[in-house]
């Protein structure tokens, strides 16, 4: 089981949208996904993913519910735990707290590939308990110069508790390549420069209509809009995390009857089921 934590310096740059869309893709890729709700602030994840929990985190920890009884199951079968009210107190816990949380979650070692935590943003201690927990940590940023200094302060905290962190960095709601790459190379290079450390490329999204637009559906962008360039971007993130060529979602064969109903891509995809 490897296990990513998605961060930020700066709150709303996309980290739970990201979190949904890189975790189905991976399901397309047909790895096993599960992913957590580690941002106890919002605790939103199953809103994203558009599904119910019908338990949380809390109920496993209070009420003596095991894994299995509290994910519950989202779109291409990747599982989900909830966040919910009261996720405070997994902060506070007792040590046969903490023992009966560790012991949940090794449960699902050997039946998980990916195991993603959605954290909050900053440099609480919360959060950086889940970086340091990871194997690797996806660092997302804007191209805004606030957000990108906010990802630094981030990534020092993070190397300096773990100075073999691995950390990734994606550049979301870029214009275009040649900016969130500009914006990556100066992030690479005072990490060099003052911590003496490598950061690594994870790629960029840009700046999408269709995203905002799914989001307002509460659809992942991935699933209803296949082709959009943000879907594309995080297909190409899991084929960078995974090594594997990246999932073709279906197309040519409906271009015929596409064109002949003068639909779009999108629109066709979730008519024939895609979804
Ligand atoms: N690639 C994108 N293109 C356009 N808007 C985006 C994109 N990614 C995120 N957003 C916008 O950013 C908002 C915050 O996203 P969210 O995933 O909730 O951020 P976070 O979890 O970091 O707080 C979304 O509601 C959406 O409006
Ligand atoms: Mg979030």
């Amino acid at each position: 089981m490897r296990t990513i934590a998605i961060t930020s310096g700066k709150g709303g740059v996309g980290k739970t949208n990201l979190t949904v869309n890189l975790a189905i893709a991976l399901a397309q890729q047909t790895y096993s996904v599960v992913v957590f709700d580690a941002d106890f602030s919002l605790a939103n994840l199953d809103i994203v993913f558009g599904i119910r929990a019908e338990h949380t985190l809390a109920d496993m920890i209070n009420e003596d519910l095991s894994i299995t009884d509290i994910l519950v199951r989202g779109p291409h079968g990747v599982r989900v735990v909830a966040g919910g009210s009261g996720i405070n107190e997994l902060m506070h816990l007792n040590e046969d707290q903490i023992n009966k949380f560790f012991i949940e979650f090794n449960k699902l070692h050997g039946v998980t590939d990916y195991l993603i935590f959605d954290t909050a943003a900053g440099l609480g201690e919360d959060i950086m308990r889940f970086n340091e927990a990871a194997d690797e940590v996806i660092l997302v940023s804007t191209p805004d110069p606030a957000s990108a200094m906010d990802a630094y302060a981030v990534a020092k905290l993070i190397f300096s508790r773990n100075p073999d962190a691995y950390i990734r960095v994606l550049i979301n709601m870029a214009d275009n390549e040649v900016q969130a790459i500009h914006v990556y190379e100066k992030l690479e290079q005072i990490a060099k420069k003052f911590l003496n450390k490598d950061l690594h490329y994870a790629g960029y999204i840009p700046f999408d209509t269709k995203v905002t637009e799914c989001i307002r559906k509460r659809e992942p962008y991935i699933l209803t809009s296949p082709f959009c360039a943000a879907s594309k971007s995080v297909r190409e993130l899991s084929a960078v995390l995974t090594g594997k060529p990246p999932y073709t979602p279906r197309s040519s064969s409906m271009s015929f009857i596409r064109s002949l109903l003068g639909l779009d891509e999108d629109v066709t995809a979730q008519k024939v089921g895609y979804y």
